[in-house]
């Protein structure tokens, strides 16, 4: 076994192991990949300040993420199809999050359902909601996520519709595999991914068939999405939800101080400066170029969270320090998960854990919770100039 000492080390296990409609459904943006390109070389631009001789015993990398202790401020986000990276893939992240001592955000478009991951572990989860057309469906996930004790619902605003993923068209993407000469194939090569697959029932939409009605190819991610999902989000929706839902709402998918006002202004508990892991509107400004102006203009009425392009502790770092209290990994686990199952995602929260606490070190800082944006060097012209 090659030794894992970044999260970079993953990708070419993951690779090797998962069938490609899969890797390339995770390793992919919308249209030209530009935003999913930039989410990461972003984060390159900014540089750290080494101070020395600076006491460094009794660091912590411990915080809070709406009200909830965490071991770092690092969620699992919400990935759809996280079941067919690794078997009963959700189950797995989940336990490896809960042991870990973050939050694991369920996606609605998981396999593992709501009611499964529920009863495989014993802290609460956080479910993420995709609004559809219909809403009795809508009603019965928000309840179903009750039921299960989820402790916050993240409400996801920026996929009424899909971006376009050329290579899952290529590809043919659905949960499971159609067989075709193409996937036979390809299967051929992926055995151990397969045989573990051939023994778990988790293979189809968990939150979804059984449940959704009128949806023609329920193993059809763009299908689903396209016939299902609510053209019509606003945000008087939003607040109704907030109201149906009654406990902590995060809103992911926040990208424009606009936004990010209307949000607080509805009384979310948190959000998401999110562009979808650049899978959604490519042209749009990565999340970590974004992030400064929404702090500047919500930061005191709202907690702000971000996701898209974090890969290491120090972009976490760098987040924190422009003004976010919590982060998420999307990328980042599902590597871990593809490559080594439940012990990939472990490694992956350690290595992220490990190079948070270096850095913060290096930097001549003890506590997560107090990074400011003096423990980075930004370029003058970082946010840009645009009219
Ligand atoms: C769904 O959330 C996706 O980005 O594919």
């Amino acid at each position: 076994m090659p030794v894992i000492t970044t999260i970079e080390d993953f990708k070419p296990i993951y690779r090797r192991r998962v069938p490609k409609m899969f890797y390339d459904y995770a390793e992919s943006g919308s249209w030209t990949e530009q935003t999913f390109r930039e989410n990461t070389s972003d984060f390159d631009r900014i540089r750290l300040r080494q101070r020395v001789a600076v006491d460094m015993e009794g660091r912590t990398t411990e915080s809070t993420m709406i009200g909830e202790d965490v071991a770092m401020p690092v969620a699992l986000a919400p990935v759809g199809l996280t079941g067919m990276q690794h078997a009963d893939g959700e189950i797995k992240a989940a336990r490896a999050a809960e042991k870990f001592g973050v939050p694991f955000t369920l996606s609605t478009m998981s396999i593992c359902s709501i009611e499964d991951v529920a009863s495989h572990t014993s802290k609460p989860f956080w479910f993420q909601l995709y609004v559809m057309r219909d809403e009795d469906y809508v009603a019965s996930l928000i309840q179903r996520a009750k039921d299960a004790g989820c402790s916050a619902m993240v409400l996801t605003l920026d996929l009424q519709i899909l971006g376009q993923r050329h290579k899952d068209l290529k590809n043919g993407l659905t949960a499971p595999p159609k067989l075709t000469p193409k996937t036979i194939a390809d299967l051929a090569t992926k055995w151990a991914w397969g045989l573990e697959m051939l023994g778990t029932k988790r293979r189809f939409f968990g939150n979804i068939v059984g449940h959704a009605k009128g949806v023609t190819d329920a193993s059809s991610l763009s299908s689903w999405t396209a016939e299902q999902f609510d053209p019509q989000l606003d945000w008087s929706k939003v607040a109704r939800l907030k109201e149906q839902w009654g406990g902590k709402l995060i809103l992911k998918g926040i990208l424009d101080a606009e936004d990010a006002k209307m949000a607080a202004k509805i009384g979310a508990d948190a959000i998401v400066v999110s562009n979808h892991g650049g899978r959604q509107l490519d042209g749009a400004l990565s999340s970590i170029r974004i992030l400064p102006s929404i702090v500047e203009a919500v930061g005191d009425r709202v907690e702000i969270h971000l996701d898209s392009g974090i890969r290491s502790g120090q972009d976490v770092l760098k987040a924190l320090a422009l003004g976010a209290k919590g982060t998420y990994i999307g990328r980042a686990f599902t590597y871990g998960l593809g490559a080594m199952g439940q012990k990939g995602v472990s490694t992956a929260l350690e290595i992220i854990r490990r190079e948070l606490d270096t850095t913060m070190a290096l930097c001549g800082r003890k506590d997560v919770k107090a990074l400011g944006r003096d423990v980075l060097l930004v370029p003058e012209d970082f946010e840009g100039k645009w009219v």
